[in-house]
Parts: C-alpha cells; structure tokens; sequence
C-alpha cells in the first residue's frame, strides 16, 4: 500500500501589491468599460504605453514570487515545461510566465481572447468547468490564481448545492499529465471540501497568504495527502494559527479554513469566514455558527 503523507504547510508566502499608478498611466477610454474598470491591474489593455511598462514590472514580482508555489523540479529548466493559467482574462499575467521562460496557454470565459492574441499570447475561450477541447494530458503545471473560493462561489456552489460544479477540479486534472502540478491561489471563502478535493489528487501543499488567502501546490507526482484531523492535531502545531476576530483570539485550522474554540475540554468548530463577516462592526453577534464536535 502507497504511504500517505499529511497536507504539508509552509510559511506565509509574500505577494506583491500593486503600486498606486498616477492617472496618466490608465487609458481612460479603456476604463469607461465596465469590466475593464473592474480588472485595471491584470489587463494589458487599459494601460498607455508607460502605464504597461511598469504594469509589466509589477506582473514580473508577482509571477517571480508565486513560481515559489511550483515543485523545485520545473524551476531548473522552464523551457522545458508547458503550463495553462486557468482565468487568463487578457493574458498580463500569463504573459509574464511566458517572459520567465514557460511555454503558456490560457483560457478564459470572458470575451476577450482577441486582446489575449494581440498580446502575443495563446489561448481559447473557455470555463475551467469544461476544458473539452483540450486533450488529456497536454499539459505540465496549471495555475488556478484568484478564481476560486470568492464568497458567491462557496454560496452558489457549497451552500446552494449546485450540481454542476464539483468536483471542482477534475477537469483540470485530465488535462495535465501524471506527474504535473496544479498551483494556485484560492480566495478568503476556500473550504473544506475545497482542500479535501485538493488533497486527493496529490501531495498537497499549503501557504498562508494576505488576506486569508490560502496558497496551494498539488504534486500530482506524489500519493494523496491526508487531511490532519482538526479535533486532533496540537494547537500550537503547524495547522493551526493564532487569529483575532473582534476582540477574541481564536486558533485558526489553515487547512480546512475553520476556527477552533476550547469549551471546556472538548473543541468547538465553524467555518471562519462568517465567523469573520459576523465580528465585523456593523454585524450583531450571534454564537449560532458554531458546532460542537466532540
Ligand atoms: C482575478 S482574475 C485572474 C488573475 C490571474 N492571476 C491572471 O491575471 O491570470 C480571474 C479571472 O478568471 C476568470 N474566470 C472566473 N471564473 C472562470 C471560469 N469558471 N472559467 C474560466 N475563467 C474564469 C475571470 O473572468 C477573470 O478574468
């Protein structure tokens, strides 16, 4: 039988911020449009020459630092490797994984793949929920950065139920090859059931990001990780974190993205994010989200 090894964690991974640009580096006429105006830092399109320069700059940071999220082996020789950037919008971002060496493809469900060909960059438009015309196997590495796990996805997809979406992932994962990777970057709302599907195509890797952002690597190469148990594992270990929402100090289970109360010997558990939601100022506190395990 294949040894399982538990989720492993790593320290928070750094992620550039955008810089304040003046007005004049944006297009103006570009911004009129509303999804432009919602996209300024990852669409190429609504920069003026000099705005694109630097815009450029800044992708270069970022892409440098989220690389850190791929398996040592592909940084030693990235020509070699073929990735796909799943919600490429108009191809900044990937554009910059092309700049590091990587040969890149990149779908996306807006109606934009005519700015993704202008910028030099491959693609076709698509849901990452489908992929049907790529063949399994095509690719090395996928990144999922920012695309998953906004609170209207976990509200429509894990509350509502909706029947056309999970598994999440196993459409990506028939297009990558055996012993590929799957990086990425969920938002704040990623759940449980998110990094349990996560874990079960590989060995699974975690990093902590601002604003309770959860960064991910599975090497496919490697057996399924195993979820460490939440009602087991120390507090003060690796999969917990100290957390403070409102005035309360909470420890928060990174993995599962809960937080963990001590009633009287036995551990209470929620979902942090409307823990999270409810602590803020406007909110009238209630203790309904929380759920004795033991
Ligand atoms: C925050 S942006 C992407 C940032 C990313 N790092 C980049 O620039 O490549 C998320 C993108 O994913 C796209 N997207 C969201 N859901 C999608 C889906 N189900 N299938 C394909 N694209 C999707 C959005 O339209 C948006 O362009």
């Amino acid at each position: 039988m294949i040894a399982r090894a538990k989720i492993k964690m790593k320290p928070p991974l750094e992620w550039p911020r955008f810089p304040d640009f003046p007005p004049a580096f944006f297009r103006q006429d570009r911004l009129a449009d509303s999804v432009r105006a919602a996209r300024t830092f990852y669409d190429w399109t609504v920069f003026t020459a000099d705005g694109l320069i630097q815009a450029e700059a800044y992708w270069d940071d970022a892409t440098h630092a989220l690389e850190m999220l791929l398996p040592e082996r592909f940084l030693a020789d990235r020509p070699h490797w073929t990735g796909i950037n799943l919600g490429t919008f108009t191809g900044t971002f990937q554009k910059a994984w092309m700049r590091l060496g990587y040969k890149m493809y990149g779908i996306e469900q807006q109606d934009v793949i005519e700015d993704l060909h202008a910028y030099g960059c491959e693609g076709h438009r698509d849901n990452v929920f489908s992929l049907s015309a790529i063949g399994g196997g095509t690719f090395d590495f996928a990144i999922l950065d920012r695309v998953f796990c906004q609170r209207p996805f976990y509200e429509r997809y894990e509350v509502g139920k909706n029947s056309s979406a999970p598994p999440y992932f196993a459409k990506i994962r028939r297009i990558l090859k055996d012993d590929g990777a799957f990086i990425g970057v969920l938002y704040d709302w990623y759940s449980r059931s998110v990094v349990e599907e996560l874990a079960s195509l590989g060995g699974l890797t975690l990093w902590p990001m601002k604003g309770n952002r959860l960064g991910f690597q599975v090497d496919l190469s490697l057996p399924p990780a195993l979820m460490p148990d939440v009602m087991r594992e120390p507090l003060d270990g690796i999969y917990f974190s100290d957390a403070k929402v409102g005035d309360t100090r909470m420890k928060w289970f990174l993995p599962a993205n809960e937080f963990v109360r001590d009633v009287k010997g036995a551990r209470d558990i929620a979902f942090a994010p409307p823990v999270r939601e409810q602590a803020k100022p406007r909110k009238t506190g209630s203790d309904k989200r929380w759920a004795r395990k033991t």
